[in-house]
């Protein structure tokens, strides 16, 4: 049986929760303000439109969510949208895993838990590369051909900024990393569900080309903008790879929701706003680093990944002070089970409310 979103289950445990009137906080997801739109047009809403996304949106994902690449030749790579970067990896995954037998897709950890659930459902088989909060996440490109060797990996994902940890790998060591996967062909799925989320300019300020035909760029309009419940994704990749999985994505959903799309072509100036979520972030880490706990500052993303200081107290109070969270040991290994996520993604009264129970409680 395949299981349920780990981090949705949370979210949904939280819901019921409330519904009952109980006190109820999840440490690990965001908490989203609500948009509301006005005189949205619904002409021709019913109808289905271009199979692979709408121009104007397409080139609306070019300017923001994929910026940071500069495209070099156009004829060779294609954009598509997606009903979600989640379905945008499954189709990635499914068509790699398609065509051979036996396909080990490789994680570098700690990782959102859904790539597994997706690679399963591809049929492939999920290996990991751990990364450790003592070498502060970072990627030995020498262990790392290793492991892409050893493994013989068909697939390599990363999260870029990576959620959960909010590390972010600079220019240099993804060329390297893109170098070593197109040596060994192994395509690099480089997800950037988050690239709007960085908050330190040096991870910016260069562009980056985008050419190897081993490099599969994701994004999402979901947490950058808020809007996940419009689910739109994107992919960048070689003309050829991006057919196939368009394919794949139209056998499944048909076209990308249309409302969804017109909603951010008509409203893009009002929609496709990032906030500056930089000063919640401090606010989180001063706290930790006030209370002694080890983390890793967050570049990106809006999470953190702590280690868990008090453990006895973490683990027994946490729940009866009405505060839910998603342990380490989900993100791809056991080594970080005494980790947790935490999301300051969140209204900045609930942010307060939040340390002041963990604060009073020791539960940190
Ligand atoms: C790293 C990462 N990629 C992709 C997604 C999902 O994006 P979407 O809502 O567009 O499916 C998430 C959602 O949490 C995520 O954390």
């Amino acid at each position: 049986m395949f299981r349920k979103s780990i981090t949705l289950s949370l979210q949904d445990e939280i819901n019921f929760l409330k519904k009952r009137k109980k006190f109820a906080i999840s440490l690990s997801n965001p908490s989203f303000e609500k948009k509301n739109l006005r005189n949205f047009n619904l002409e021709n809403f019913n109808v289905q439109k271009s199979l692979s996304g709408e121009e104007k949106l397409i080139e609306l994902a070019k300017k923001n969510l994929l910026r940071q690449w500069i495209i070099k030749k156009p004829k060779e790579n294609d954009i598509i949208i997606t009903n979600g970067a989640k379905a945008a990896l499954y189709c990635v995954f499914k068509v790699i895993a398609n065509r051979q037998k036996k396909n080990n897709f490789g994680i570098v950890n700690p990782n959102w838990p859904t790539y597994i659930d997706l690679i399963k459902i591809s049929g492939a088989i999920p290996v990991f590369f751990n990364t450790k909060i003592e070498n502060k996440y970072e990627i030995n490109i020498a262990t790392l051909e290793k492991f892409i060797k050893q493994k013989k990996l068909r697939i390599l994902v990363i999260s870029n900024p990576n959620n959960p940890s909010g590390k972010i790998y600079n220019h240099q060591i993804i060329k390297k990393i893109i170098n070593i996967c197109e040596k060994n062909r192994c395509y690099l799925v480089l997800d950037e569900s988050f690239s709007s989320h960085v908050f330190e300019k040096k991870f910016t300020q260069n562009k980056k080309d985008y050419k190897s035909k081993y490099l599969i760029i994701i994004n999402s309009f979901s947490k950058n903008y808020h809007l996940q419940g419009l689910r739109l994704g994107v992919v960048l990749a070689k003309k050829k790879l991006v057919e196939e999985f368009s394919n794949l994505h139209i056998a499944i959903n048909g076209a990308p929701n249309n409302i969804s799309q017109n909603l951010i072509i008509n409203h893009n100036k009002a929609l496709l706003k990032t906030k500056d979520i930089k000063n919640k972030m401090k606010f989180v880490t001063d706290f930790l680093f006030s209370k002694g706990v080890d983390f890793y500052k967050p570049e990106g993303s809006f999470y953190i990944f702590p280690k868990i200081l008090n453990k006895k107290n973490f683990k027994n109070l946490s729940k009866k002070y009405g505060l839910f969270y998603i342990g380490g040991e989900n993100f791809g290994s056991k080594i970080y089970k005494d980790h947790y996520r935490f999301c300051f993604e969140k209204n900045i009264n609930e942010l307060k409310k939040i340390i002041q129970i963990m604060n009073k409680n020791k539960i940190y």
